[in-house]
C-alpha cells in the first residue's frame, strides 16, 4: 500500500503588501481627511501614506503527495509556487490550514540561503548537515561525494563569499541530494547551473527517485518538469488551478500562455 509524505489541506496564506500614496492624490481624499493622520503627518513634516493591504497569496490550496511521487510545481511569476515551497519547508507558517509532513524534509530553496558566508565549503557541509540533526561520523561518511559530485574540489576550503554563483549552486546542491534526502524540496535551483551540472543533476534526481525519495520540484523550464515529475500542480494567482499528470498539465499550462 502507498505511504503518504504530506497532506496539505485548506492552505491560505496571507502577506501585507504596502501601497504608497501622495498626500495630494485626490482618490485619497478619504484618508487624508483624517484628522488624526493629519495630524501626525503634519508633525512628521510628511505629505504622503503608506498603508497595509492584505494579500492572498495562496488561497485553499489542498493536496495530498505520496511517498515515492515527483511533483512538478508551475505557474507564472509571482503564483505562490515558492511561498508554498517555504510552508513545506516550515520557513513560513500558513494563516490558515493544516499541514502534515510524513517524511523528514530537505529543501534547497533558494541559492544564498542556507550557508553561512563567512565559512568554507567544507564547513558549511558539516553545518547543514547538523541542521539536519546528522551526526558528525554520518556527514564524514557523505563528504567526499558531496565534494566530487559538485567539482569544487580546489576551493572547498575557501569562504563561501567568494564562490560564482554557479559553485555556490553546485555545492548547495550537492549537499542537499547527499544528506537524507527522503523529500527534497527544490525551487528552482538550477537555473544557474551550466548545462553539464544541470545534466549531472536531473540525472542524480532521477537515481534518487529510484531509490524511494520523495521530490517537489518548482521550475520554469518544462523540459526538466517533464523529464522528473510524473504529477504536475498548476498553481495561478495562489489558487490550484490543475493537478493532474505532467502532459496533462504542462499542455494547460502552455495553452494558457499562447492565448495571451
Ligand atoms: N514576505 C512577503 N511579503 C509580501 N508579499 C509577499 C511576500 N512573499 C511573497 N509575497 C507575494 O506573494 C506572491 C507569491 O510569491 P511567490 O514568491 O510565491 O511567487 P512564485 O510563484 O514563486 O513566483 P516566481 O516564479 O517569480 O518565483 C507574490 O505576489 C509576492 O509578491
Ligand atoms: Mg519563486
Amino acid at each position: 500500500m502507498s505511504q503518504m509524505a504530506i497532506k496539505a489541506e485548506n492552505i491560505w496564506k496571507e502577506y501585507q503588501i504596502r501601497h504608497h500614496f501622495d498626500a495630494q492624490a485626490s482618490s485619497l481624499k478619504e484618508i487624508l481627511n483624517s484628522p488624526l493622520k493629519r495630524m501626525i503627518n503634519n508633525i512628521k513634516g510628511i505629505s504622503s501614506h503608506n498603508i497595509n493591504e492584505p494579500f492572498w497569496a495562496l488561497q485553499n490550496i489542498s493536496f495530498e503527495i505520496e511517498h515515492g511521487e515527483s511533483v512538478g510545481i508551475i505557474g507564472r511569476n509571482g503564483a505562490g509556487k515558492s511561498t508554498l515551497l517555504k510552508i513545506l519547508s516550515r520557513i513560513t507558517r500558513p494563516t490558515r490550514g493544516q499541514l502534515t509532513l510524513f517524511e523528514k524534509v530537505n529543501s534547497l530553496l533558494e541559492i544564498g540561503t542556507g550557508f553561512n558566508a563567512e565559512l568554507s565549503g567544507r564547513d558549511n557541509i558539516y553545518l547543514n548537515g547538523s541542521f539536519l540533526g546528522m551526526k558528525q561520523k554520518e556527514i564524514k561518511n557523505q563528504f567526499d561525494e558531496i565534494v566530487a559530485f559538485s567539482e569544487i574540489e580546489q576551493f572547498i576550503d575557501t569562504p563561501v563569499k567568494y564562490y560564482s554563483s554557479g559553485m555556490y549552486l553546485r555545492l548547495a546542491f550537492s549537499v542537499a541530494v547527499h544528506l537524507t534526502p527522503e523529500l527534497l524540496l527544490l525551487d528552482e535551483v538550477l537555473a544557474v547551473g551550466d548545462a553539464s551540472f544541470r545534466q549531472k543533476s536531473m540525472e542524480k534526481m532521477k537515481e534518487l527517485l529510484h531509490s524511494g525519495a520523495t521530490i517537489i520540484f518548482v521550475s520554469h523550464s518544462d523540459a526538466a518538469i517533464e523529464e522528473i515529475c510524473n504529477r504536475v500542480i498548476y498553481l495561478d494567482h495562489g489558487k490550484i488551478l490543475s493537478d493532474g499528470p505532467t502532459s496533462q498539465v504542462l499542455g494547460l499550462y502552455q495553452k494558457s500562455i499562447n492565448l495571451e
